[in-house]
């Protein structure tokens, strides 16, 4: 029983371009937004109000905002009082926050312990539903962490439960680092299914050891239609050592139109926005899709 359609929500603008060691020029990324829309992406993170001296490359999030903002859904990352205030005096109404399950990684990602940030972003979800937001939360580690290791499931479902009882609208549970296997992603997100049915759902895996296809896969069995991916395959986040991209939106769009589940995606669109940003980055786009068509 896979569903008919499922969304993807582009994190390549963010996450695939956070941890680029080029800086991209602002109408780089600006193009790149725009040609992922024209593809046909409903939701998207454009950017994050982080500080400019841990991740310099998102230093032009107000600039992104106000020339990317319309109709469809547009996500800005904040991870504090400081980027919540940042997001408020825009016109951007949809909100991710993100934390991290692991005290070890939240430290090093946000210089704050696990309990330290739920501290202070509880008392803001309610503060943002009140002004009408969106409220995304990207919970990280929620399988492995870089520093300790194996994360334990109800960790992640206490935390998310937290949230939920807060108000959000949505959970992104992550990857961070590519070492969920389908098994445990099966096993995860039908709890997170179960235990928490109110919120919207949806995984976000990184491809570091090449299972997140088969693991979104594993997730559409357990029941979720919404799924993270990055388009050209780019990401990682600079404070977990080892992180490399996520998944490849192109590869993701792929295997859904194959299996007769609609995305809303255009794929040749999609490769264009991948060709428009490609020579703005270090790495190779590894994403198996993309290759293919070059070779054709
Ligand atoms: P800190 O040094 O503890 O912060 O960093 P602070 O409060 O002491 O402030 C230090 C300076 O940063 C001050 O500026 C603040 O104004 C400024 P100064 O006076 O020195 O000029 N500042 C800010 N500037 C802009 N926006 C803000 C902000 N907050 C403070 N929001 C801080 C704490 C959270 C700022 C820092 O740790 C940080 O920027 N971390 C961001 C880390 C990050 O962006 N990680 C990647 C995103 S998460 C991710 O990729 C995972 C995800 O994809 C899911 C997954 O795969 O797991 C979502
Ligand atoms: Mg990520």
């Amino acid at each position: 029983n896979l569903p008919e359609k499922v969304t993807l929500i582009e994190v390549g603008p963010r996450d695939g371009l956070q941890n680029e060691s080029n800086q991209v020029p602002t109408e780089a990324k600006i193009s790149f937004i725009k040609s992922l829309k024209k593809a046909g992406i409903q939701e998207m993170e454009l950017t994050s109000f982080v500080s400019p001296k841990w991740v310099p490359q998102m230093k032009d999030a107000s600039e992104i905002i106000e020339n990317c903002l319309d109709e469809t859904r547009n996500y800005v990352l904040a991870p504090n009082r400081k980027g919540v205030d940042r997001v408020m005096e825009t016109e951007c109404k949809n909100i991710a926050l993100f934390v991290g399950v692991s005290e070890t990684f939240n430290k090093k990602n946000i210089n704050k312990t696990t309990k330290e940030s739920l501290e202070e972003l509880i008392p803001i979800i309610k503060e943002l539903k009140e002004n009408g937001f969106f409220v995304r939360t990207c919970i990280s580690t929620a399988f492995y962490c870089p520093y300790e290791g194996k994360v334990d499931p109800k960790n992640v479902l206490d935390l998310c439960r937290e949230f939920v009882e807060s108000g959000v609208d949505e959970l992104s549970v992550a990857d961070t680092i590519g070492m969920a296997n389908p098994k445990d992603s099966y096993n995860l997100f039908s709890l997170l299914k179960k235990e928490l049915p109110s919120v919207l759902l949806t995984a976000h895996f990184h491809d570091t050891r090449g299972m997140a296809l088969a693991n979104i896969f594993a997730c559409l069995q357990a029941g979720v239609t919404r799924f993270d991916s990055s388009a050209g395959g780019l990401g990682g986040c600079p404070f977990a050592p080892g992180a490399t991209g996520n998944v490849a939106t192109e590869d993701v769009v792929y295997m859904l139109h194959q299996m007769g589940i609609q995305t809303g995606i255009n794929l040749d669109q999609l490769l264009e926005a991948v060709d428009g940003i490609k020579e703005y980055v270090s790495r190779p786009i590894e994403s198996k899709y993309y290759r293919v068509s070059q070779s054709r």
